[in-house]
């Protein structure tokens, strides 16, 4: 009997500290099988409580009155299924006639701790049946990403995790281009680490545009097609990229064999639609800090940067067909950054915003999308690095955060994969050197003193 008592406080104990130290872990053990009872032992009692329970039909009254029978207690959405996940619970409920997803919606905090789960979600899957996603603890505090998770697509890649437990893709061809906004020390370059980290086994060239001289983006070297490091650069590598668009759709009409009086705008194939053997590769253009290719000091430097936002506006809006996908990331992207800047973000469909400071930048990724975004974006705590808002131009939005991704961890992995850098004919020149390490000079800044 001691023996068993003992058992039982070790069982105790090991499953508290589990709940403290590795909640994703206790979830797998103990958390699943107590949670699936509590819900399924409580259900009937929440939805009434939450009142999401209608009452019996008028015939099933009727009987009972004649039988004299207890009046039949009312009725909760029917249970379809019951899923445990690798991080909680997934409910599918078919709702009674007179509910409607909405009502199920504004209960989900009442569930979430009638229930005592972490976070609930519900969408309507299809008329009358609706899916509630609970969480068991909080999935973006430690985000690991599931190993089997690669439901990737010829240009679909998981970047990251989201509240409910899903995972994020960053689908490039649903989605062709996308902002990454975000104040300083926020967690874009980790998030745009992620996307090279996810993008290296595919077959795609990688762009890169870094003009923080680089810092982020030229230690991945190996697995980019061409990069630059100052704006001087980046204009001209952008224009090689438009030249390279041009030669698609030359590609692209040739195959279709229209004849050339045809306009361009009336050409509706674009790459995917070619035979794989004649398929250019497609091309994702990675800019980070991208204010930096909009300021000028002076008329030569406002000349480069006419020219910059050019090729970028051409590509954003002529280069999907031609599978060249934007990736830009920046502190602030708004009309202060000078003509072509709006109608550059227009063109921007996908959204992420991580901690910014204030709700004009959080309008300038979502104030056109949706408030309820905007507001999320400005309350993300200082101290959640990494955690961001994604949505898209359908108004949806999620809470995600990528997993932390090292520079090392990304610089395996771009190594790994540096046998699948594609070269880009007109892009040459701007392939960095491999074989000998890139000589940088010392900087001539000056060393904090030594502690005495
Ligand atoms: N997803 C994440 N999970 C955990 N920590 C993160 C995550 N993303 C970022 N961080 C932390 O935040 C720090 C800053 O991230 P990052 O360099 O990506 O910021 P940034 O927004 O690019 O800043 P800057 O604008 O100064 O370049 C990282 O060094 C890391 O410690
Ligand atoms: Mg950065």
């Amino acid at each position: 009997m001691t023996w068993l008592l003992v058992a039982l406080m070790l069982v105790v104990a090991a499953a508290g500290l589990l709940r403290w130290r590795r909640p994703a872990w206790y979830w797998l053990t103990f958390g699943v099988t107590l949670a699936a009872l509590r819900v399924l032992v409580r259900y009937g009692s929440v939805m009434d409580a939450c009142g999401l329970t209608v009452p019996a039909p008028r015939w099933r009254l009727a009987l009972a009155r004649m039988a004299d029978r207890p009046v039949p207690s009312p009725r909760a959405p029917r249970i379809l299924r019951v899923r445990p996940t690798r991080t909680g619970l997934v409910l599918r409920l078919k709702l009674r006639p007179g509910q409607d997803a909405f009502d199920v919606s504004a209960s989900a905090d009442r569930l979430r701790h009638s229930f005592g789960m972490y976070g609930v979600t519900s969408r309507e899957l299809r008329s009358g049946v609706v899916e509630l996603r609970m969480t068991g603890y909080d999935v973006l505090r430690r985000v690991q990403m599931p190993s089997l998770a690669a439901d990737t697509g010829p240009m679909r890649v998981p970047v990251a995790l989201r509240e409910d437990g899903s995972v994020h893709y960053r689908d490039y061809r649903a989605v062709p281009h996308a902002l990454t906004l975000g104040a300083t020390e926020s967690g874009k370059s980790v998030y745009q680490r992620n996307l090279v980290a996810g993008l290296a086994p595919l077959n795609v060239a990688l762009v890169g545009i870094d003009c923080k001289q680089g810092v982020e983006l030229f230690p991945l070297a190996r697995r980019f097609s061409a990069l630059a490091d100052n704006p001087d650069t980046a204009a001209d590598i952008l224009d090689a990229l438009v030249a390279h668009m041009e030669d698609v759709y030359r590609l692209i009409r040739s195959h279709q064999a229209i004849s050339v009086s045809v306009p361009d705008a009336e050409i509706a194939a674009d790459i995917w639609d070619l035979p794989e053997d004649i398929r250019p590769v497609p091309v994702v253009v990675l800019v980070d800090e991208v204010a930096e290719l909009a300021l000028f000091a002076n008329k030569e430097q406002e000349k480069r940067r006419d020219r910059i936002i050019t090729a970028l506006v051409r590509l954003a809006q002529l280069g999907r067909a031609a599978g060249i996908y934007l990736e830009i990331c920046g502190q602030r992207f708004g009309s202060e950054l000078g003509k072509g800047i709006t109608m550059l973000r227009a063109q921007l469909t996908g959204r992420t915003a991580h901690r910014v400071n204030d709700e004009t930048s959080a309008n300038m990724a979502f104030g056109d999308i949706s408030p309820d975004a905007v507001l999320a974006a400005i309350t993300i705590p200082a101290e959640a690095r990494g955690v961001a808002i994604a949505g898209d131009s359908t108004g949806g939005w999620h809470r995600i955060r990528a997993p932390h991704t090292s520079l090392r961890q990304a610089l395996n992995l771009c190594n790994k994969h540096a046998d699948r850098t594609p070269h880009l004919p007109g892009l040459d020149a701007f392939r960095p050197a491999l074989n000998t390490p890139a000589p940088v000079p010392a900087p001539a800044v000056e060393s904090a003193p030594a502690a005495a």
